[in-house]
């Protein structure tokens, strides 16, 4: 079977400009894709659609790590690192234009290998979320997983996808440029059945849209799990918290979880709880309630059953009233992960130089549900070898009045 990950790549138009740095420019004439957001603010300094390359640093297992910046000509600039895949910095405009980071992250290589224990930016695999007791049964064989979440296996693993350095390529069209990043998982990493050939490919467009393709193919019965695991402020990364953030979640549904923030099984309905975000709702407004299941997560740490099917279909969307930032996440998967940044606790310095405490930022991890390995009553993440996981997720980006 022909799988997406073995077509060509025809969008790649890529120039290597000596060994240092890398610059893609895309000759759009005065026209570029209309968007939402296509004229443009005071303050936005307008560039052109483009990729640059520069060294990084040198991973633990000696490979080179890259950072690739990413920018339109809409004021949105993207920073990923071949480490881990880490969106290291996403830049948009505030409604005056002004643009500024609103993704957490560090400004060097060693902090994200020795302390991203909160996963800043990292594409998550193969797993993402917990798998129970590190366990479970496959076509009647049962694999052991490394367990780094006590009693639970967390992310894929310590040494998950958010620690590997993956093959890179620019990819450029008229109305985008784009990251396709790769990397190939032996059979066994991290208990996991079956060598894992997987695709990651960020592609910004025009209308401040950051894409992200995740396709996989496998040699053997396995599970399969990818996300992103960027953290949100949409006021500015390392400017406070995210307690006044409106944020909606298209989900009538969540998954309550045990105290080692495993799903219990329950689908529960969000209706009457504080777990309610089907009309805009402020982050902090409720995140003190006494509800049982935000004392269990330390906050929101929970993952929502969306509505509306298969497709591509929106997911959340988050406003900061103040800098009239709206960040719209479109999703193919089933699930997404509100964590409201409740284990930051001031002891890690971002990118900008604050440290991060507790809600500083919040993930919306789109997904599978966290377990399903060993959850019959949800959908399935079993991928076989005639089969392409192949999922897409899309962070949009525009500005409210
Ligand atoms: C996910 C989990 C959280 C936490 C973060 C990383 O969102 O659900 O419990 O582990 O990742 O800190």
């Amino acid at each position: 079977m022909q799988t997406a990950l073995s077509s060509p790549k025809k969008s790649l138009r890529a120039v290597l400009v000596g060994s240092a740095v890398l610059v893609l420019a895309a000759s759009l004439g005065t026209g570029g894709a209309a968007g939402s957001v296509s004229r443009a603010a005071p303050g936005c300094n307008r560039g052109s659609l483009n990729i640059e390359r520069h060294r990084y640093g040198t991973a633990p297992s000696g490979a080179t790590v890259h950072l690739y910046k990413l920018t339109n000509s809409h004021c949105m600039r993207v920073k990923i690192i071949t480490y881990g895949g880490i969106i290291q910095s996403l830049s948009v405009p505030n409604r005056n234009g002004r643009t500024r980071n609103v993704a957490l992250g560090f400004s060097n290589l060693d902090d994200y290998v020795e302390q991203n224990d909160p996963y800043f930016g990292a594409i998550i695999g193969r797993y993402a979320n917990r798998i129970a007791n590190g366990e479970f049964t496959l076509d009647g064989v049962t694999y052991e997983l490394p367990v780094n979440n006590d009693p639970n296996t967390l992310h894929g693993g310590p040494k998950g996808f958010h620690t590997k350095v993956w093959d890179a390529q620019p990819a450029q069209d008229a109305n985008s440029v784009g990251l396709e990043l790769s990397y190939t998982s032996r059979d066994g990493e991290q208990g996991f059945p079956g060598r894992l050939e997987t695709e990651v490919r960020y592609t910004l467009t025009e209308n401040n849209a950051l894409r992200m393709h995740y396709l996989a193919t496998t040699s053997q019965p396995t599970v399969v799990n990818l996300t992103n695991h960027s953290y949100f402020n949409l006021g500015g990364e390392g400017t406070g918290t995210i307690y006044d953030h409106r944020l909606k979640i298209n989900a009538n549904h969540y998954t309550p979880v045990d105290s080692t923030l495993i799903p219990t099984g329950r689908i529960a309905r969000v209706a009457g709880t504080p777990f309610d975000f089907r009309t805009p709702k402020a982050v902090g407004a409720r995140i003190r309630n006494s509800h049982p299941q935000l004392l269990t997560g330390l906050g929101y740490d929970h993952n929502y059953v969306l509505n509306g099917g298969q497709g591509l279909k929106p997911a959340a969307r988050l406003t900061d009233t103040k800098s009239g930032r709206v960040l719209h996440i479109l999703t193919t998967e089933p699930g997404i992960q509100f964590y409201s940044g409740n284990f930051l606790d001031g002891t890690l310095i971002g990118t900008s130089g604050h440290t991060y405490r507790q809600s500083d930022g919040l993930a919306l991890e789109t997904q599978h549900y966290p377990d399903s390995p060993n959850q019959r009553n949800f959908p399935s993440t079993v991928l076989r070898p005639n089969e392409t996981y192949d999922t897409t997720t899309v962070f949009k980006f525009s500005t409210t009045g």
